[in-house]
């Protein structure tokens, strides 16, 4: 499985370098791509300076890379779940939100934790820092958004959405908060107070996105069901409406000038509007399969950074052709479910996008299950597990990794990092478990059995 993918990627690199005669060679403003995630990215930033860009994972970290080559700088490690979010801060700081709940402040020199801020009661979705960058705010799916002294001074609550909140925005003096939800709205808030000011759109259907443009005195905002809409700031009448067909909206992102605007799509699109009429100048196609959860435009507004399903991130210069890149040649991870034994449909489906079954982990966000069978819990050499894990007495057979799925991590590895999943049938696990043995090296006799444990 790996080997095959690996094939693909390298095969695709060599035919896309060769074919687009677009690319230039500096490689600072051509298409590229950000490989090295262990799972989808579901938030992306680039610097004010353009020189650096921030993507966040499913597998749990944060990478850090620059522009004009590419290349990683190093990858940020603190939060305990899946990061949803990224912003840079002035003085080579970052601020990052996740699955745990937490917002982390960065630096980005050092790839240091300088703080954790702590309170929200629901993962977050959504970070902006204010326009001094003393103040940052959090949009949660405990239905707050988070106001945050960047200093660590105590944090205010604003309440009010009967919902998830999926993003916040701040009016260019700071002053005010725009926030959508689930719930179907958008709200102003005043920064200061926390008071809800106004609800100024609802839109029946969840909001995901908002870009705020205060000087043309617009508020776009993209939606679960495919709108994509600008109201007029003052009096909250719809100016524009460029609902396509492609749901959900999952990313909006202005360009440096705050004239052109990116949407990406549920379907791995990415449509270009001009705002000055409202009229589309670019649609491509992003990724082959499955959503584009993040986009950010270089200061240049020559390149968009877009995220989504694929382990890696990619540049694309926005007047070259990405359909044409494309069809290329699929990336294709997983051969059709038809051809699958149930062990394997399970494996791919529930655990691949965290786990390998190779020696080699992937930098996915949980270990490698290579030689799983006879392992002690929480021994993979390099792997960070919770402490749950690592002082765990279990050794992984049939019978323990059965009910790791029939009571849930949350029962039988209470404290453990990885999500709650539970496979209700009997046969079903049989069936993963027989595939986890035939696939993972056999059991671990030489190895980490017996060893005694350094925590
Ligand atoms: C969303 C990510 C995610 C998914 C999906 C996931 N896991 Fe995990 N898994 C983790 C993480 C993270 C850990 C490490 C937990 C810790 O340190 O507490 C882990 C740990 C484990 C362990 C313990 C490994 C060890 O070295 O002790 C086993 C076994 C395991 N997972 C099996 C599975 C199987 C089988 C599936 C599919 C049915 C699955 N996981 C799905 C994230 C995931």
């Amino acid at each position: 499985m790996l080997a095959f993918a690996c094939t693909v990627v390298v095969f695709l690199g060599v035919q896309a370098t060769a074919s687009l005669s677009w690319a230039e060679s500096d490689g600072s403003t051509g298409y590229q791509r950000l490989e090295g995630h262990g799972g989808p990215i579901k938030g992306v930033a680039i610097s004010p300076d353009g020189q650096q860009m921030l993507t966040a994972s499913f597998d749990y970290s944060v990478g850090l890379w620059s522009a004009s080559t590419g290349k990683l700088i190093r990858w940020l490690e603190g939060h305990e779940a899946a990061v949803n979010a990224v912003a840079f801060l002035p003085g080579g700081r970052a601020l990052s939100v996740g699955d745990d709940f937490d917002m982390i402040m960065w630096d980005l020199e050092s790839g240091a934790v300088l703080h954790r801020f702590e309170g929200h009661e629901g993962k977050l979705i959504g970070v902006t820092p204010g326009p001094d960058a003393t103040i940052a705010a959090t949009a949660g799916w405990d239905g707050n958004v988070g106001i945050w002294p960047l200093d660590g001074g105590a944090a205010r609550f604003l309440k009010g959405h009967g919902a998830n909140v999926n993003d916040v925005v701040f009016t260019p003096d700071g002053a005010k908060l725009y926030t959508a939800s689930y719930d179907g709205t958008i709200r102003r808030w005043d920064t200061v107070s926390g008071a809800e000011e106004v609800v100024l759109v609802n839109h029946g259907f969840g909001i995901n996105h908002l870009v705020l443009n205060s000087d043309a005195g617009w508020l776009a905002y993209g939606a679960l069901d495919g709108a994509v809409r600008a109201i007029d700031l003052a009096t909250g009448a719809q100016i524009a409406d460029l609902t396509a067909d492609r749901r959900p909206i999952l990313a909006l992102s202005a360009d440096p000038t705050g004239r052109f605007l990116a949407v990406g799509d549920g379907e791995g699109y990415v449509m270009i509007l001009d705002t000055a009429d409202w009229s589309v100048v670019r649609d491509f196609r992003a990724a082959l399969s499955g959503p584009i959860w993040a986009l950010a435009w270089e200061p240049s507004g020559k390149r968009l950074l877009a995220g989504g399903i694929a382990d890696e991130a990619a540049l694309w210069p926005i007047d070259a052709d990405g359909d044409a890149l494309f069809a290329k040649g699929p990336r294709e991870f997983h051969k059709p479910p038809s051809e699958m034994t149930n062990g394997e449909r399970q494996f791919v489906r529930k655990c691949s996008v965290c786990h390998t079954t190779s020696p080699d982990g992937g930098r996915k966000a949980g270990p490698t299950l290579w030689r799983l069978f006879g392992r002690r819990a929480g021994t993979v050499e390099g792997y960070s597990y919770s402490d749950a894990l690592a002082r765990s007495d279990i050794v992984w057979s049939d019978e323990t990794v059965a009910r790791l799925f029939s009571e849930g991590p949350d029962v039988f590895t209470p404290g453990s990092k990885m999500p709650v999943q539970r496979i209700a049938k009997a046969q079903d696990r049989r069936d993963l478990i027989h595939y986890l043995k035939e696939n993972t090296g056999g059991t671990d006799r030489a190895g980490h059995e017996g060893r005694s444990k350094t925590k």
